[in-house]
């Protein structure tokens, strides 16, 4: 653990930080045009550091300290701070389960929390600033038809794979992933849930997933659930043969 302060925008931020890996004392950050677009794709925001190698990804408490101060003290302050629910927290573990399952992130630097209860930034998640890289729906969204059935494939394998390792993802959409320079996935805003234990529930836990929206439309929808399944029930007999 490693108590930083951090510049952002010039203003000094102290967090602690868990699992600080690589990490300077001398980090500052601070939001330019490529973190404004970052911005615009969610609902965290974004700084990077000087050096543009590293990205931080903060999210701000979700209830106004002056106008719900009691939802903000139990829940934001209290349950994710000092109980270790922060979002940083989370998306952090669900990094480390996606990289055992085998499918790709980018490097985590540490996870941190601020216990100043005037810093209404209080997650901040250190992580490896993918150069060169596309959002995944930005790369959906110019493909012809052909290439949209062929980037579902390979988005059905690494669900698939996730799901061998016993997990689900919460938030399955294609901006939640980037194409990285060599055209591989590479899984960035991951929170993920684990498979319910009893079998005949693991299905409709993972089809739940997937949504009409998120996957954009229907027809795409229904290929992913129909190529998933086979996937999956054929991991199930598989492993069931094996076992
Ligand atoms: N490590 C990263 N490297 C490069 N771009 C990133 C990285 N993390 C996020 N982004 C960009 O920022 C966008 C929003 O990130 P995301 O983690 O999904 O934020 P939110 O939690 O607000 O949804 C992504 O679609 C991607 O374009
Ligand atoms: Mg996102």
């Amino acid at each position: 653990m490693k108590l930083l302060d951090i510049p952002f925008n010039d203003r000094r931020r102290r967090y602690l930080v868990v699992h600080p890996d690589g990490l300077s004392n001398q980090l500052a950050f601070s939001s330019t045009t490529t973190t404004q677009a970052f911005e615009a794709l969610g609902s965290s925001r974004f700084f990077v550091s000087q050096d543009q190698k590293i990205l931080a990804k903060v999210v701000p408490d979700k209830f106004p300290r002056r106008q719900a101060p009691l939802k903000w003290l139990l829940r934001d302050y209290l349950e994710k701070r000092w109980l270790g629910q922060t979002d940083a927290r989370k998306e952090y573990r669900s990094l480390q389960v996606l990289r055992r399952a085998g499918l790709a992130t980018p490097r985590c630097y540490g996870w941190g929390v601020s216990l100043n209860p005037g810093n209404h930034n209080g997650s901040l998640l250190l992580m490896e600033h993918v150069q060169n890289a596309q959002p995944g729906g930005e790369v959906f969204n110019k493909l012809d038809e052909q290439g949209r059935l062929a980037f579902l494939e390979r988005f059905c394998l690494e669900v698939a794979r996730l799901a061998g390792a016993g997990y689900a993802h919460r938030d399955l959409h294609y901006d939640n992933l980037l194409i990285d320079k060599n055209g591989d996935i590479l899984w960035i805003d991951t929170h993920v849930r684990r498979l319910p234990t009893k079998s005949a529930d693991q299905w409709p836990a993972l089809k739940r997933s997937l949504t009409v929206t998120k996957l954009r439309g229907e027809a795409y929808h229904s290929l992913a659930e129909t190529r998933l399944h086979a996937l999956f029930i054929g991991d199930e007999s598989a492993a069931s043969h094996r076992g």
